[in-house]
Order: C-alpha cells, then sequence, then structure tokens
C-alpha cells in the first residue's frame, strides 16, 4: 500500500528522518508531507508513532477529472463498502489547485454523492454523513484537473496527542513543536529548557521523545479503528504495536525545565505533564531569572511574537541577555516576523521557514558562543 504522511509546511524534512528512523520503507518527501509505503500495518505504525505527522493518509484512486462527471465516476470506482456499512458516518474534504473545477465544496460534496449512490446501489444502503466526528474521512486532493481520493487513518488530527489540558492561549501544536525539537538536533540526553513555555509543549514533547514513548500512546483511537473492515487481524496489529511500545526500556531521563511568568500556564503544564506521565521542573518565574545550565544544553522557545500574544521589545533585549549566559549551548527560538531576529544579538547557524497554521514562521538555531 502508498501512503502519505501530512506534514505542516517546512517540517516535510523532519518527518522524512523521522519515519526513516521508524523503519518505514519507500520514504520521500514531497510538498506537504512526506510519501512512504508498506503494509496497512506499517500505515497504523505511522499514526501511532510519528510525532511529525499531522495526517496519515492512503491514496484509494487517482484518475483524471477535468469535469463533476469524471470526478462522480472516479469516486464510483472505488469500492466503498470495504470502509463504510450503514452504521458508518461519513465526511469529505477537498483542495483543488489549477483544475477546471475549482470549488472545494463542490467537489466534497460529489465525491460524497458518488460514495453514497454507490452504496445505495450496490448494497442496498445510504451512509450518513457526520462533519463533526465521522467514522471514515475522505480527502480529495484535485491539481491539475488529476484527482486523488485519500482514505484518512488518524481520525483526529495527530497533534491531538491526548494529554493537553486545555486552558491556555496560543499553545503550540504538539506536531509543530516536535519537528522543531527534531530541526535543532536536540540529541535527547542533553538538558533542554524553555523560559517561556506557556502549556509547557516542547519540554513535554521532549520528554516523550527521550523516552522513546510513542506519540500516540494515549490516544483512545485511530481513525482507522473505526473502519467497517478492521477486524481481529487488524485488531491484533495495534495491540502488538502496544505491547512493543509498553516494552521499551527508556534510556536515563535528561535534565528538562518548563518556566513561564504565567502561574495559571504553568499550572496546566503540570497537569499535562501528569497525564503523559513524564518528568520536568516547572517554575513560574520570568525569563530574567533563568540560571546559567550546569552543562550545555539546548534553549528552545516560542516567545510572544505580536500576533496571538504581543511582543515588548524589551523582552527580545532580555532574551539577548539571557542568551548571554549560555555559553556553548543552542538557543533555538520559534517566532513570527524579523523583529526577533533583527534585536537577536547572535547569528543564527540554521534558520528554516515553518507554516504554524496560517502564520508563517522562522526557527532558528544559534550556539552561542562568548
Ligand atoms: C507564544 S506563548 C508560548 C506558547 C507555548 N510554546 C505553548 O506551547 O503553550 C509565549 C509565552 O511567553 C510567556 N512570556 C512572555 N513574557 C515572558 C517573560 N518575560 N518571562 C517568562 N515568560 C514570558 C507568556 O506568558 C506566554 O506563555
Amino acid at each position: 500500500m502508498r501512503f502519505f504522511a501530512v506534514a505542516a509546511k517546512g517540517t516535510e524534512g523532519a518527518l522524512r528522518d523521522e519515519l526513516k528512523e521508524i523503519g518505514l520503507k519507500g520514504v520521500r518527501a514531497d510538498r506537504g508531507g512526506v510519501h512512504f509505503e508498506g503494509a496497512l500495518s506499517d500505515g497504523f505504525r505511522a499514526c501511532y508513532e510519528s510525532r511529525i505527522a499531522v495526517r496519515i493518509q492512503t491514496p484509494l484512486a487517482s484518475f483524471e477529472a477535468p469535469s463533476a462527471e469524471a470526478l462522480y465516476e472516479g469516486v464510483r470506482s472505488v469500492d466503498w463498502s470495504r470502509w463504510l456499512t450503514e452504521q458508518h458516518t461519513l465526511a469529505v474534504r477537498a483542495f483543488c489547485r489549477s483544475s477546471v473545477l475549482t470549488h472545494t465544496q463542490f467537489i466534497a460534496q460529489r465525491t460524497k454523492d458518488a460514495i453514497v449512490d454507490q452504496l445505495r446501489e450496490r448494497c442496498g444502503f445510504r451512509p450518513s454523513v457526520n462533519l463533526g466526528d465521522p467514522d471514515v474521512r475522505v480527502f480529495v486532493h484535485l491539481v491539475h484537473n488529476k484527482a486523488t481520493v485519500y482514505l484518512d487513518l488518524s481520525g483526529d488530527p495527530l497533534y491531538q496527542r491526548g494529554y493537553r489540558v486545555a486552558g491556555v492561549e496560543a499553545p503550540l501544536k504538539e506536531t509543530l513543536a516536535a519537528a522543531v525539537l527534531r530541526l535543532s538536533g536536540w540529541d535527547r540526553s542533553s538538558p533542554l529548557v524553555d523560559p517561556m513555555c506557556g502549556s509547557g509543549t516542547f519540554v513535554l514533547e521532549a520528554a516523550l521523545w527521550a523516552a522513546r514513548v510513542p506519540a500516540g500512546v494515549l490516544r483512545p483511537r485511530f481513525g482507522f479503528e473505526r473502519w467497517a473492515c478492521h477486524g481481529d487481524a487488524e485488531r491484533r496489529a495495534i495491540a502488538d504495536l502496544r505491547q512493543e511500545a509498553r516494552e521499551r526500556k527508556p534510556p536515563p531521563a535528561p535534565f528538562l525545565l518548563g518556566s513561564d511568568l504565567d502561574g495559571h500556564a504553568i499550572k496546566i503544564a503540570r497537569e499535562s505533564a501528569a497525564r503523559a506521565g513524564v518528568r520536568a521542573s516547572w517554575f513560574c518565574r520570568p525569563l530574567s531569572e533563568l540560571r546559567p545550565l550546569r552543562q550545555p544544553g539546548w534553549l528552545v522557545t516560542n516567545p510572544p511574537y505580536g500576533q496571538r500574544l504581543a511582543l515588548q521589545p524589551e523582552l527580545v533585549v532580555e532574551f539577548g541577555s539571557v542568551a548571554r549566559t549560555l555559553h556553548r549551548s543552542r538557543v533555538v527560538v520559534l517566532a513570527a516576523g524579523e523583529e526577533w531576529a533583527r534585536v537577536f544579538p547572535f547569528r543564527p547557524e540554521q534558520v528554516w521557514t515553518l507554516h504554524n497554521g496560517d502564520l508563517v514562521c522562522r526557527l532558528s538555531c544559534t550556539v552561542i558562543r562568548l
């Protein structure tokens, strides 16, 4: 089977490296994600293990669709009874670019019609649509009049790990945090601190990654577990994955610290850490009180940057002073706009452009040398 792991723009390279490390085959980065191949159980494994993929999908059919009729017939060429019974619900989403059909809602509607009509004619039932919490999610990608119909394996997006306690403004997506950690070159054993940690996403993802805990360990279920064809063999495959992960011996935990001047955010970070079953030090204190690290490590942070949370110029100056106390450490900053880059007094060694939802961000990694 072929699969496509969807990634936030700019994180495709990090996801490619991760999927190779997981042991998947035919791994190839592309725009917006990474292709790989394998058995259905490899698709399950990607859902369960990948920290960076937002979704895992498998293409069911690919065909020319220069018209609504061609799209309808192409979708009807798939045998949908494998995935849906009368009890199953369905949702279709679409994306299109440079094609005759330009309206994503229309494309999704015609795709849904083709699926429902086929099942009614062949099997005598009509599956219902549930846009909020469907059993089966279908995604149509239409580019240059070529349609690819994907079936989603993930269900809810994979950044919904199951440990996050709600209640903080502007939390980072877990999948993006995991990509930043990998791009930063963190070795999973050196100290790692986030002095503006908010709900603690970097520290929590670092703790889980260092402990070799699969990203999906707390998810009650994935999308594929709701398919009509999910039977005993598939249940055994996912049970085996869970068992194998439980038997992994975690290496010694690194020193991890999250601090923030917002006491409520720290409370939430602590509660999330308890849910995730990981250990870290959490403090409610301002950036200026960050102590120098005992050994060189990584400072990874996502400061307020003027979009969702206001950026104060004095904070950037203060951040520069803190960085000066971190000789031989790496300072990794994910921020939107050029302001941080302009004021930060060290030249970064590497810079990436990453998309945080609609926000284009700059990720910089600087080794502090005084
Ligand atoms: C964009 S949010 C970080 C979000 C975080 N990465 C998460 O996943 O929840 C920026 C954080 O910086 C904190 N902050 C702003 N000024 C600070 C300061 N002087 N000292 C410590 N934290 C500060 C805010 O309280 C906020 O939680």
